[in-house]
């Protein structure tokens, strides 16, 4: 048993089972080191039919996934999709997300995302089937590959091409068989090592270095095809070995790579990172990354882990954990009223109940922080009202202080202008009288006089003047109307000081 934190879970393991086709011997590697390592495991074996798949995992009723399902419906690339529908379920289960799945599973994908992280990946060429974009500078000869391959599929000695001919026909060979984008990258003439790395995407640790023996292999170009990987163990057939005679440095520039690649393309829990150190430069090239790596007991992680000290059922141990940690599962001390630790069989409820738990706590805090917001937020508005009222209130003591002062002095001031106006108009009134009773004094004198003088005239007149006047007018009038005859009037100036001559000499 290892010394893990993790307490005691049903866990589930989740593996393509194609009906008639042996169970996969990892399925039972995996079972025995969860068992060891004092979990309760339960198979899931899947096929096609998505409704199946949510069935039986619900069935299962596990703490914990173990995915090892690296197909569905007969088809590799559904690996992605089995993900997607474990975290549409809200499962808990081992290895990479749709995320990192589908990162690598798109070696076009991977390479571009190494390339902006300045990890060192074969210069490549993609095809669309009518033009080709270029990543680098490259020189024949160059290996054709599906974009979104695994196990080798689509890849042999006839994908090492060394003219444009040979490129073209291999990339349309490509589109046709299987489907899929082609690409090519330079050919890496070299070792080829693998690397494993397991844990969480914070606290990754590197497994040492595995290499690939080529044996007996004769022919000009390597490439590790089905034969390699799937074929009879035979003597002298390409083998697996623990790297020698790697440097320091060049050790320390292929767990950096591997690293980075591990972060940039979002893998979990473990992973498996494939490498050729080129021959003429020394310089490590990843070729791709594998996430939910093959875990067969011989597998390259498992020899990875063996070489560090790690038994197999340890490196499983660290999957779990990494897991775990991932979803925060950690040991439950406290015990059931009948003594049990809830975890193995009722595990799943146990949990559900402490998610459920969890969960409340979290409301709750949420709903405290929001009354507590909500209260600040009153609180501040209370005292911005009451500092507004209280600036409207100074300001409108102000204003009606000031108009008052304003409408006193205009009182005022019209006071004194009506008092003036009427000092004026009762000044003027009475100079007005005074010059009108003058007046009229005057005007009474001078009536008095004239009449005097009139009534003087009159008497005069009537005693002795009465005969003389009327000879007289009876005169001017008759030389008037005789002068008036003779000339036509006219009216400019000089006749009328003729005139008035005339009347002078005729009067
Ligand atoms: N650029 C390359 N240079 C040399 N050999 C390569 C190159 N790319 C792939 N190979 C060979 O082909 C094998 C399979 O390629 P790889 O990209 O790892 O695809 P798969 O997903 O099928 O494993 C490699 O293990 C290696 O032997
Ligand atoms: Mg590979």
């Amino acid at each position: 048993m290892g010394t893990s934190t993790v307490p005691p879970l049903k866990i589930a393991v989740l593996h393509y089972q194609p009906s008639g086709d042996p169970i996969d011997p990892v399925v039972d590697h995996i079972c025995h080191a969860l068992k060891e390592l004092g979990h309760a495991p339960v198979t899931i074996g899947v096929h096609k039919g998505i409704f199946d798949l949510l069935e039986a995992i619900d069935h299962a009723n596990a703490d914990l996934v173990f995915n090892v399902c690296e197909t569905f419906a007969d088809d590799y690339r559904l690996e992605v999709n089995v993900a997607a529908v474990m975290e549409m379920a809200r499962l808990r289960f081992t290895g990479s997300g749709t995320a990192g799945l589908l990162l690598a599973q798109d070696k076009v994908l991977t390479k571009q995302l190494l390339q902006y992280h300045e990890v060192l990946t074969p210069n490549f060429v993609t095809f669309d089937g009518d033009t080709f974009d270029a990543f680098g500078r490259m020189q024949f000869p160059l290996i054709v590959k599906p974009a979104r391959s695994d196990a080798s599929i689509g890849i042999g000695k006839h994908s090492v091409v060394q003219d444009w001919d040979e490129l073209t026909r291999r990339v349309r060979e490509i589109r046709r068989t299987y489907n899929d984008e082609a690409f090519a990258e330079e050919y890496i003439e070299g070792r080829e090592v693998y690397v494993g790395v397991i844990g969480t995407p914070q606290r990754p640790e590197i497994l040492p270095i595995i290499e690939l023996d080529w044996g007996d292999w004769k022919a000009k170009y390597k490439v590790s095809d089905r034969d390699v990987k799937f074929g009879p163990d035979t003597e002298g057939s390409p083998g697996l070995v623990i790297a020698k005679d790697i440097s320091p440095e060049l050790k320390a520039r292929i767990e950096r790579s591997a690293l980075l690649a591990f972060k940039a393309l979002k893998i979990c829990d473990y992973a498996r990172v494939d490498f050729r150190i080129s021959s003429k430069t020394n310089e490590p090239y990843i070729l791709e990354v594998n996430p939910n790596p093959y875990l067969e007991k011989d597998s390259e992680l498992a020899m990875g882990g063996e070489e560090r000290g790690l038994s197999y059922t340890q490196l499983i141990g660290r999957i779990v954990e990494s897991a775990a940690t991932r979803y925060a599962i950690k040991a439950k001390p406290e015990r059931t009223q009948s003594g049990e630790t809830p975890a193995v069989d009722g595990g799943g409820r146990a949990e559900k109940s402490e998610r459920a738990e969890k969960s409340e706590r979290a409301e709750k805090s949420e709903r405290a922080e929001k009354s507590e917001r909500a209260e600040k937020s009153e609180r501040a508005e209370k005292s911005e009202r009451a500092e507004k009222s209280e600036r409207a209130e100074k300001s409108e003591r102000a204003e009606k202080s000031e108009r008052a002062e304003k409408s006193e002095k205009a009182e005022k001031s019209e006071k004194a202008e009506k008092s003036e106006k009427a000092e004026k108009s009762e000044k003027a009134e009475k100079s007005e009288k005074a010059e009108k009773s003058e007046k009229a004094e005057k005007a009474e004198k001078a009536e008095k006089a004239e009449k005097s003088e009139k009534a003087e005239k009159s008497e005069k007149a009537e005693k002795s003047e009465k005969p003389e006047k009327s000879e007289k007018a009876e005169k001017s009038e008759k030389a008037e109307k005789s002068e008036k005859a003779e000339k036509p009037e006219r009216h400019d100036r000089s006749e009328r000081a003729d005139k008035g001559e005339k009347v002078e000499r005729v009067a």
